[in-house]
């Protein structure tokens, strides 16, 4: 595994310009030169803009989603290649927010991803099962199952990121243990060879980012709520090899 860890702030449906002022001026600073891990800022689309002013080689944009569509008559959505000039690097795809709100299915996703790459973005993948799937034993079996389904393209696996996000952890402050990522991560580059870089999130913060960022098959964090605070996310980019 690369030494340089890949830390993704999601900030879903947050933030405002003084957001942007506030939290990526200061990370623009931090993340110089020296600096030797890449973060990929996601803010809602209408920062994106505004957030490219503060990227530089070390900080990335992505966007939280994309239309499943290449343009046309689809009245409030927004194609991959209209990000990609946007200056986006990255995409999310198949959050699990969207798959539950907006009843994104693996089809839609395998239209989102083929669209995606053809508009030269890379994506961020978001995998995982919910508590119930858990508790039943299954679980690594339905994230097999899903990415079957969700990969089921012609795709470059350098061009995709997978995000295991166990949907139980997500927003509840309840991070996956130590050794409950280790055992995804472990199966699924296995069974996978190696091909995929993945990255964990739920529930990561200034407190548990810095041992799952040691973990050796985890190639970085996806954060929510704890990228939209200055001090916490310093804490959790502050992390050396
Ligand atoms: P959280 O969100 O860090 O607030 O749990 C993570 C995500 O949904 O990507």
């Amino acid at each position: 595994m690369e030494n340089h860890k890949l830390i993704i702030a999601n900030w879903k449906m947050n933030g405002s310009v003084n957001t942007v002022l506030n939290l990526l001026k200061p990370l623009n600073q931090f993340c110089n030169m020296d600096y030797s891990n890449e973060i990929i800022i996601c803010p809602p689309y209408t920062l994106i803009q505004e957030a490219k002013n503060f990227s530089n080689s070390k900080i990335s944009l992505g966007a939280q989603n994309c239309s499943d569509h290449t343009d046309g008559a689809f009245t409030g959505e927004i194609s991959a290649k209209m990000l990609a000039e946007l200056g986006c690097k990255y995409v999310i795809i198949g959050h699990s927010e969207r798959r539950k709100y907006y009843n994104e299915t693996s089809k839609i996703i395998n239209s989102k991803i083929l669209l995606a790459h053809s508009a030269g973005l890379k994506v961020i993948l978001c995998i995982g099962e919910d508590q119930e799937t858990r508790n039943k034993g299954n679980y690594l079996d339905s994230i097999y199952k899903q990415l079957n389904s969700d990969l089921n393209i012609e795709h470059d696996p350098n061009n995709v990121i997978l995000a295991y996000e166990p949907l139980w952890s997500i927003g509840t402050g309840n991070a996956a243990s130590i050794e409950q990522i280790e055992e995804i991560h472990f199966n699924l580059s296995e069974r996978f060879e190696n091909k995929y870089k993945i990255v964990y999130g739920g529930s990561v913060n200034g407190s548990n980012a810095h041992d799952i960022l040691a973990i050796n098959s985890v190639a970085g964090v996806l954060v929510g709520a704890a990228s939209l605070n200055f001090d916490e996310f310093k804490k959790i980019i502050d992390y050396k090899n």
